[in-house]
């Protein structure tokens, strides 16, 4: 089985999928970090040598390269599912679920942390909750077609086994 998270930066994506690895005996794959690992700088850095579309571009790349995979859990970038047919070809490979927040939880977890997102642009205070939130909007489209979907901000991962098991 493939399990892939999707939903907002800071939806919990990776520590629920460090989790729900542990408890399925799978293997954890985060696709920023292949990024990274592939490319041997982080994102931010990345952004600041390219433009988005390149990014976008290698993130499904990098996304296509899970298609033989099995018993993993993957954790994907929050604007992956966003680009082309992301949603149709992990819908077509594999279980999504998305982890959803409402946007003040997530303007509250990623008020600290714009350094090291590039989308968010270094925005603050009314500006950055105005950011996520339209930005939520336009992505939700595309999250709603997850199979599963979870609401925050507490998602255990007993509650998501138990539900995509049964
Ligand atoms: C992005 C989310 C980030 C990372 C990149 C772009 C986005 O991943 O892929 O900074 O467009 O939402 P996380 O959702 O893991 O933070």
């Amino acid at each position: 089985m493939v399990l892939f998270l999707i939903g907002f930066m800071g939806a919990g994506k990776t520590p629920l999928g460090h989790q729900l690895a542990k408890e399925l005996g799978y293997t954890f794959i985060d696709t920023d970090q292949v990024f990274e690992l592939r490319f041997k700088q982080t994102i931010t850095e990345y952004f600041a040598e390219h433009r988005e579309s390149s990014f976008r571009r290698e993130e499904r790349s990098i996304l296509e390269s899970m298609a033989t995979v099995d018993n993993v859990v993957i954790a994907t970038g929050g604007g992956l599912p966003c680009y082309k047919d992301a949603m149709d070809w992990m819908n077509r490979n594999g279980i999504t679920i998305y982890l959803q927040q409402e946007p003040e939880e997530l303007y509250a977890r990623l008020s600290t942390q714009t350094q090291h997102r590039p989308i968010l642009k270094q925005k603050r205070g009314k500006a950055l909750e105005r950011h996520i939130s339209n930005l939520l909007d336009q992505r939700k489209v595309y999250y709603e077609q997850a199979k599963f979907a979870f609401q925050g901000p507490v998602i255990s991962p007993k509650t998501v086994i138990n539900t995509i098991i049964l």
